[in-house]
């Protein structure tokens, strides 16, 4: 299969490179010349692992290519997939599709021969309707098809989520688009990954229902989280104790500073505002949405806490700054309001982070960036985990106490046992283990 990909961002990159490491050939369109220089050169825009070799090998085997060129991908496609960004709309948090709209326009005039157009975008329910209409209205005599095919892949874990996916979902009626796309697919469902075909509209709510859902899962437990703190339970135990029943799962079960990165925010706020357009509102994810924007200064407020209620004049070490580990993304990350509300409270910030902290200087450029984890802890009042990096599983514990000004760590990731950190003499704060 010929395929081209329009959009070289994280869903698109990924997608581009494992299609054509099934042996599809691929050409990976945008619009950023500066993006695709890079990638020509071969230079990865993000930090994902693994993702590096995937390129380079499939650009050696000339199974995938880079172009701004996309007349040229479109016009010799099977399969082309808009992969362009749909971030939040200022103001009021519908999902903007400009960047898919113009995709659209832009692909209509290069159409040749049959061609199945496929939006892997997570976009809003009626969105493909509105490619079908601008295709059409484009050039009237397009043989093409418009599916949705959305992505389920995480960050910092894509190229394994993309390979080894829990499903596959289809929208479209049209038998030719079927018959395209199960065969770019042929690889995984060989592997036995389940092949949902459904109406458009259905693939494109069960995107949003998904990312809703799981949203809601970790809201949830965050919840019980704060309630376990206060009346002496280990939410920890209580997230294993339900996850065992297989109707609720075990994933996506545990506590911490409240969800972020591109997609969950985004997605639940688009979601809503769908749900009130068509007089259907949801209010569990209005809910949801409210109480992790509230949860992150919540956060700062536990910081204070710990040292007295009072962050005036002290110094706080954040561990991890990226929405989680594995990824260089500080796309709402919790730790942008988190930190900003230490501030407020009279904190100054000292940070490090593995490999966001070129990222985190947009966001955050008036706090101090550590060369290390022991330097972020040096002459600390209290060092914060934000980020569940690896790297900050197994601290010299020794070592950190002693650069501290005062023995107190707050983590907000549960990563260390509160025994452990008691023997090791430090005030240990965490999430939902009450004591
Ligand atoms: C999420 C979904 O997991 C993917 O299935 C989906 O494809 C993707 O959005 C998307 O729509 O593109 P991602 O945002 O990369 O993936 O990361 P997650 O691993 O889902 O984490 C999201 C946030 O939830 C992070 O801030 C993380 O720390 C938090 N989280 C996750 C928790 O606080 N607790 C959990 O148990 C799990």
């Amino acid at each position: 299969m010929r395929i081209a990909m329009i959009g070289t961002g994280y869903v698109g990159l990924v997608s581009g490179a494992c299609f054509a490491d099934f042996g599809h050939n691929v050409i990976c369109v945008d619009k950023d010349s500066g993006k695709i220089d890079a990638l020509l050169r071969g230079e990865i825009p993000i930090f994902e692992p693994g993702l590096d070799a995937l390129v380079a090998s499939n650009v050696k085997s000339g199974r995938l290519g880079f172009s701004l060129d996309l007349s040229e991908a479109v016009k010799t496609a099977d399969a082309v997939f808009i992969a362009v960004g749909t971030p939040s709309r200022r103001g009021d948090g519908h999902a903007d599709l400009s960047y898919v709209h113009a995709a659209a326009r832009e692909i209509a005039a290069n159409l040749r021969d049959f061609t199945v157009v496929i939006t892997k975008s997570t976009v809003p329910v009626g969105t493909g309707d509105d490619v079908e209409r601008i295709i059409k209205e484009a050039n009237p005599a397009a043989d093409v098809a418009v599916a949705s095919n959305p992505e389920f892949l995480r960050e910092g874990a894509a190229i394994r989520d993309f390979k080894h996916p829990d499903r596959i979902v289809v929208g479209t009626d049209d038998e030719r688009a079927r018959t395209v796309i199960s065969e770019i697919y042929r690889p995984l469902y060989l592997n036995q990954a389940p092949i949902m075909y459904t109406g458009r509209r259905t693939a494109e709510l069960i995107k949003y229902a998904a990312n809703a859902f799981l949203a809601t899962k970790i809201t949830f437990i965050n919840e019980i989280a704060d309630l376990a703190e206060r009346t002496g339970a280990d939410v920890q135990d209580v997230a294993r104790g339900i996850g065992l029943d297989n109707r609720i799962g075990a994933k996506f079960l545990h506590a911490g500073p409240g969800f972020g990165g591109s997609c969950f925010p985004k997605d639940t706020r688009a979601l809503v505002k769908t749900g009130q357009d068509y007089d259907a509102p949801l209010r569990i994810v209005e809910a949801v949405l409210t109480v992790n924007d509230n949860r992150k200064r919540a956060m700062a407020r536990k910081v204070s806490a710990a040292l007295g209620g009072n962050l005036r004049g002290k110094t706080v070490g954040v561990l991890g700054l990226t929405f989680k580990p594995n990824t260089d993304d500080m796309r709402e990350a919790p730790s942008i309001p988190l930190i900003t509300a230490l501030q407020d409270l009279g904190a100054t910030v000292q940070a490090y982070d593995p490999v966001g902290m070129e990222q985190a200087r947009h966001e955050l450029p008036d706090i101090t960036y550590c060369d290390d984890a022991y330097a972020c802890a040096t002459g600390a009042d209290a060092l914060v985990i934000v980020t569940e990096w690896e790297q900050f599983r197994a601290l010299d514990l020794a070592q950190v106490k002693q650069k501290m000004k005062q023995p107190v760590i707050v983590d907000l990731r549960n990563i260390y046992r509160p025994e452990e950190m008691e023997k090791a003499g430090f005030t240990y704060e965490s999430v939902g283990r009450g004591k």
